[in-house]
């Protein structure tokens, strides 16, 4: 191996390891993506699902993802380059990496779009018009808002410029210390959202909606967007928790780490769904309203408490920065790229990015107005990103680490990067990514094609 290893700093503990792993992994897919996609493929029996994908896919995968890191330590391109060479496979195993910045620069695309409309929230959500603000009126107000390309275009800029500065200025590791208390922020505003959907009337059959499973409602389809959303939210699958794992010091539990960081995730999402059902039905709304779901009705919960406006603005502030904290994620490894092999300057790399990212999402801001008719095999542009990103390069390259980690790296190396102290959870662990996860997923590939 000819190639310098990177002089990593190292977290100075565990704990800003998970911090800053839950700030990325916790982000618009728990609070926005979560909810809408339970409530437009049935409710319970896709949480099931999706429960079930995060344990026992997203865990081991989560775990793998961060051992190659710790044992890498470099960027996710380079890592797999330098532990196929140490492991002599083929050097191909660095477009694993590819796949990554790929897909984190599409993801981006369009959750620039959806933060965009968090922050028109936080300074909308104060006006007289969400005074007691009832169902039809607050779906209107999402309808009119949606229905603007100038509007949506404006927000998705402004979220796009504020993470390209963050970037281009190296200051994301003041975000990460502001993610700190934003974090448990976010936690006691969710809960307080989920006492008053409590309260709200609608509480019993949110909760029946959420977790009681009914089969016949979910599809071969419904059933891999259940696994995508679980490499989504989890983060996983393009590399960025390679990133992670390489700053982490080796006396650090990977696996204790990983599931405290999905405990975290998984709990965030509950919360959001358990705040959102009960007030759906309580209003007499649908649960399959798609992406605008969160939008249309939190505002009815805010509009009718005492001091809802002020809530109101936490609420989408927070939703603000747990999202700009995935968003820096989920670019940083495109700048990387652009800046380290292409020989860019860092202010270059980010503006050539951020321009292609902005881009790109006017498709996505189109999808809602102007282009929302124009399909392709049925789905519109944000359609097609999001299916491409969540449904088949996050589980493709979630097996291809889930491969690599466990056929391509030696026992010993992994073993002895784990550090298990009980061989039977070594055992169980090889067993889910070695068999589980590609079975998995390919099972579910071919049933959603509809082969199976
Ligand atoms: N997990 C993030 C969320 O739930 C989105 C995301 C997907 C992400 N892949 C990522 C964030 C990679 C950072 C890095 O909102």
């Amino acid at each position: 191996m000819t190639e310098q290893r990177f002089v990593h700093a190292q977290w100075s503990s565990r704990l800003a390891f998970i911090l800053a792993a839950s700030g990325s992994a916790i982000g618009l897919g728990n609070i926005w993506k979560f909810p809408y996609l339970a409530g437009d493929n049935g409710g319970g029996a896709f949480v099931l699902v999706y429960l079930l994908c995060v344990v026992a896919i997203g865990i081991p995968i989560m775990i793998a993802e961060t051992m190659l890191g710790r044992r890498g330590r470099q960027s996710p391109i380079n890592t797999m380059r330098t532990l196929a060479g140490e492991a002599k496979a083929s050097s191909l195993w660095r477009y694993a990496g590819w796949l990554g910045v790929i897909a984190g620069f599409m993801i981006l695309s369009y959750y620039s779009v959806i933060a965009g409309w968090a922050m028109a929230y936080f300074f909308k959500i104060n006006s007289a018009l969400f005074e007691h603000i009832d169902a039809a009126n607050s779906t209107r107000l999402f309808e009119y808002f949606k229905s603007s390309p100038e509007f949506l275009g404006i927000w998705h800029t402004l979220f796009m410029v504020a993470t390209m500065f963050v970037v281009s200025r190296g200051v994301s590791g003041g975000l990460e210390r502001l993610s700190r208390f934003m974090m448990p922020a976010l936690l006691l505003v969710l809960l307080i959202l989920d006492v008053y959907a409590m309260n709200s009337g609608g509480f019993g059959r949110g909760m029946a909606f959420l977790f009681n499973p009914d089969f016949s409602k979910l599809t071969g389809e419904g059933v891999l967007v259940a696994l995508g959303q679980a490499f989504f939210s989890l983060g996983l699958g393009m590399g960025s928790i390679m990133v992670y794992g390489s700053y982490l010091p080796p006396d650090v539990s990977i696996a204790r780490s990983s599931l405290l960081v999905t405990a975290a995730d998984t709990l965030v999402a509950l919360l959001a769904g358990i705040a959102i059902f009960p007030l759906v039905f309580a209003n007499g709304l649908s649960p399959s309203m798609g992406p605008g779901l969160i939008f249309e009705t939190l505002p009815i919960a805010f509009g009718q408490m005492p001091g809802g406006w002020l809530f109101g603005m936490l609420f989408f502030a927070l939703i603000f920065f747990a999202a700009i904290t995935s968003a820096v994620a989920l670019i940083e490894p495109a700048v990387a790229f652009l800046s380290e092999n292409q020989g860019m300057n860092r202010e270059k790399a980010c503006l050539y990015s951020g321009v292609g990212c902005w881009l790109l999402g006017l498709g996505t801001v189109f999808s809602f107005n102007i282009w929302s008719e124009v399909k392709w095999l049925g789905k519109t542009v944000y359609e097609w990103v999001d299916m491409l990103t969540a449904e088949i390069m996050l589980p493709v390259g979630g097996v291809l680490i889930a491969i690599f980690a466990s056929w391509v790296m030696t026992r010993a190396d992994s073993e002895a990067e784990l550090k298990l102290h009980d061989p039977r959870h070594y055992q169980a662990w090889l067993i889910l990514v070695r068999y589980v996860a590609p079975i998995g997923v390919a099972l579910i590939f071919l049933d959603a094609l509809g082969v199976i």
